[in-house]
């Protein structure tokens, strides 16, 4: 079956650094280029562009191979996007300086890079050399540091619309060394790019990163930042089982929980209508958000039925957060704001949803069990709750999401951790649930439901 009339793979192989590969000459940007130029002649459904692992001819890329007929083509550049995609896609000719014909060359060349690898390959074997990707993994936090100093530094920001190193520096009040090679990391991380000794942001960069684009994501991030300090002390954690700079929410300086909220409402905002979805807000007249935060998600349920009134429980620093999110929805009628602590006060009665959302990680067990009895008392019967978190498969292994956010609760809280479907089933069938389920949604957080019958 051929349901393109040609298809097109082209090599975008990512080598370790050193090693030629498609990947580190610009293989993504021809795809991209190919891309653009099938697209501006309506090719579309003519011509699929499909990037690929290593052809084979590693030190002439980016190379590709365009199907049925089987053209090679080697040593590609975006420049040459327009006129391949003309002349051999529209037109049905081979563009003859680009293509190799030599087939007998191409075997032999494949020959050479098969061997050089497999000697690699056997040579690190014989040295007990780490494999690349453990390496990878394990120095990770390099990269991860990199950018988390610019973002504290707010250094996109600085860059704005390029600089020189020692401008950059002023801006961000640093030193003009460290700060230039701060620059040329991030450039090796394509986050920056230097042209004639001035620095740039990518695109990337420019839209999440800096304070002069709407989707800056900076202030949420420097909650990750913060998170940095906590994840620095996990050998300690691991030998005293608890965390050992814990302090709760309400403790926190009001920069930590202004980033915090920022990062929990950005989280929020991209699941609140795939959530309210999944539980559905038909029926509900009256709602309990407990610990809500920005209140994203109680404003998304008003939003979605004009009947409901929901009830948002969280402390007194966090509050003035959600209030001013309720007002820039213009629902402070709807959605109301309650100062409370989740785990001693009385949640109220008659509701006809609780939510709980990312608030069991924070709690131990017995905490838990207690919170989602009280919450079964304010239900009214009928009524549901519906608790979204990380959820971890019965052996706790997976997914890796929640079993390192276990561990990011294990270094910032006494006692919480990540839970499993049948430990959330459990708590909720003691407080007397019923018709107990899980929903599956996109994304890392899960959602159990249960019912007061
Ligand atoms: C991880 S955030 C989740 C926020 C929101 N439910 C969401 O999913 O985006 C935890 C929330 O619980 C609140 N919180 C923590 N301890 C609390 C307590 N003892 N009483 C009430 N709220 C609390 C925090 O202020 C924060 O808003
Ligand atoms: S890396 Fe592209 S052909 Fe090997």
């Amino acid at each position: 079956m051929q349901p393109f009339r040609y298809h097109v793979f082209v090599c975008d192989q990512q080598k370790p650094e050193g090693a030629p590969s498609c990947g580190a000459r610009g293989g993504l940007a021809v795809i991209e280029a190919l891309r653009r130029e099938v697209a501006a002649r309506g090719l579309e459904s003519q011509v699929q562009v499909t990037a690929c692992g290593s052809l084979g001819l590693c030190e002439s890329g980016p190379n590709a191979v365009v199907y049925p007929e089987g053209t090679w083509y080697c040593g590609l550049t975006p420049a040459d996007a327009p006129e391949l995609v003309e002349e051999h896609f529209r037109h049905g000719r081979p563009l003859a300086r680009l293509e190799r014909g030599d087939v007998d060359q191409v075997r032999a060349e494949m020959a050479v890079t098969r061997e050089k690898r497999l000697a690699v390959m056997h040579a690190r074997e014989a040295a007990g050399a780490l494999p690349d990707d453990l390496n990878d993994r394990i120095r990770a936090f390099q990269q991860s540091r990199a950018i988390l100093t610019a973002l504290e530094l707010d250094l996109f920001t600085a860059i704005g619309d390029g600089g020189v190193a020692a401008d950059i520096a002023a801006r961000i009040h640093a030193d003009p060394r460290a700060t230039e090679m701060l620059l040329h990391a991030l450039a090796s991380l394509q986050l920056v790019a230097k042209r004639d000794g001035v620095f740039h942001n990518s695109p990337a960069a420019a839209r999440h990163f800096s304070a002069a684009s709407p989707h800056n994501a900076r202030p949420a991030l420097m909650h990750t930042a913060a998170l940095w300090k906590n994840w620095s002390t996990l050998t300690e954690c691991v030998r005293a089982g608890t965390s050992v700079i814990h302090r709760e929410v309400d403790e926190r300086s009001s920069d930590w929980t202004q980033a915090f909220i920022a990062a929990m409402h950005r989280n929020a905002v991209e699941r609140a209508v795939p959530l309210v979805a999944a539980v559905g807000a038909q029926g509900v007249r009256r709602m309990l958000d407990v610990g809500g935060g920005s209140g994203a998600y109680s404003i998304a349920f008003a939003a979605a039925n004009p009947e409901l009134q929901a009830y948002i429980l969280d402390l007194v620093a966090v509050v003035p957060l959600a209030q001013r999110h309720i007002d820039e929805a213009s629902l402070a009628g709807r959605v109301h704001t309650r100062i409370g602590d989740l785990r001693t006060d009385h949640l109220g009665e008659g509701y006809d949803l609780v939510l709980v959302s990312a608030i069991c990680h924070m709690l131990d067990e017995k905490e838990n069990a207690h919170l989602i009895g009280r919450c079964f008392d304010a239900l009214a019967p009928g009524g549901r709750l519906a608790i979204q978190e990380f959820i971890l498969e019965p052996d706790k292994c997976a997914p890796q999401s929640a079993a390192l956010f276990s561990l990011n609760m294990l270094v910032g809280t006494r006692a919480g951790a990540s839970y499993s479907e049948p430990e959330y089933t459990a708590w909720m069938h003691a407080a007397g649930f019923t018709a107990i389920h899980r929903v599956r949604m996109p994304g890392p957080a899960g959602l159990i439901i249960g019912t007061r019958s």
